[in-house]
């Protein structure tokens, strides 16, 4: 379907559960990819096993001045990324009554402002090449907003924003922006969740199961190929029918 050969990919938390599964189907689509890393023992092993030789990076996205370093590291190694998938992402569950200030700001810099951070060293790169791609990766929880998940939700939520006022800036000069809004995928940050409460969410699930990170991945795949170009703007969900809107 998919012919990326040539173009770089930026997947940020390319060594998760959902990250994992999009730098494989990108880099299978002809990509040469980049992903950033917090831990770097994590990182070199997970790069040990692809069938690839993904670039690695350590990052923050939380953080402004790290961007803006690996700005630099990717371009000097690989030249401008063409796509962004904007997938790194944390949660730190508590009910509004436990949660505190520093469980606040941990989400909502790691999720939000993280769509800055990392956007903002590349897409007026694109713009001024006239190809782009950025998929922004939010969540089910973002539409729906969940139990115990305030800070997540308020994110995620924000990100779909983001997407929609990005895209207009820059729809004619040949860059979509899209968000992506998965449901529950079976991956660490799922597996996370104490199992009587996870078997009472995939009782809601209409497909009666979770998802998989490739069925993710393929979504994404599509979203960044030319076929997409008219595509930009929106949210797509991929949640086994759990929120249907
Ligand atoms: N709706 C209404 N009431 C609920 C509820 C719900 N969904 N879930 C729990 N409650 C009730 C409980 O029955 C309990 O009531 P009582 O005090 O009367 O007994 C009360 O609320 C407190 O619930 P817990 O005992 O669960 O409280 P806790 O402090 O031990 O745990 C929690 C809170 C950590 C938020 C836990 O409920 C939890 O893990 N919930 C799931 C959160 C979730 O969906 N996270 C998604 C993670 S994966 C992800 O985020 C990826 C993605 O994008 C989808």
């Amino acid at each position: 379907m998919n012919d990326l050969k040539n173009k770089v990919a930026l997947i940020t938390g390319g060594t998760g559960g959902i990250g994992s599964a999009i730098c494989d189907r990108l880099a299978h689509a002809g990509a040469r990819i980049v992903t950033t890393y917090r831990n770097e023992e994590k990182a070199k092993a997970w790069a040990a096993e692809r069938a690839y030789d993904p670039m690695i990076v350590h990052c923050d996205v939380g953080s402004y001045d790290d961007c803006s370093g690996m700005k630099e590291a990717i371009e000097a190694a690989m030249g401008p990324p063409d796509i962004i998938v904007n997938n790194a992402g944390i949660t730190r569950d508590a009910t509004f009554k436990k949660a505190t200030p520093d469980h606040w700001r941990q989400v909502i810099t790691a999720d939000l402002d993280s769509m800055f951070n990392v956007s903002h060293q590349f897409v007026i790169g694109m713009t001024e090449r006239g190809w782009g791609r950025v998929v922004n990766i939010s969540s089910i929880n973002g539409q729906k907003g969940a139990f115990g998940q305030t800070n997540y939700s308020a994110a995620k939520a924000g990100v779909h924003g983001f997407t929609m006022a990005l895209a207009q800036e820059v729809a004619r000069k040949g860059v979509t922006v899209n968000t992506v809004s998965p449901g529950y995928i079976a991956t660490e940050m799922v597996m996370a969740v104490r199992e009587e409460v996870r078997d009472q969410i995939i009782a809601q699930i209409p497909v009666g199961r979770l998802g998989k990170p490739e069925e993710i991945a393929a979504l994404v795949a599509f979203l960044v190929s030319d076929d997409a170009a008219f595509i930009t703007g929106a949210n797509l969900s991929a949640n086994g029918g759990q929120h249907m809107h």
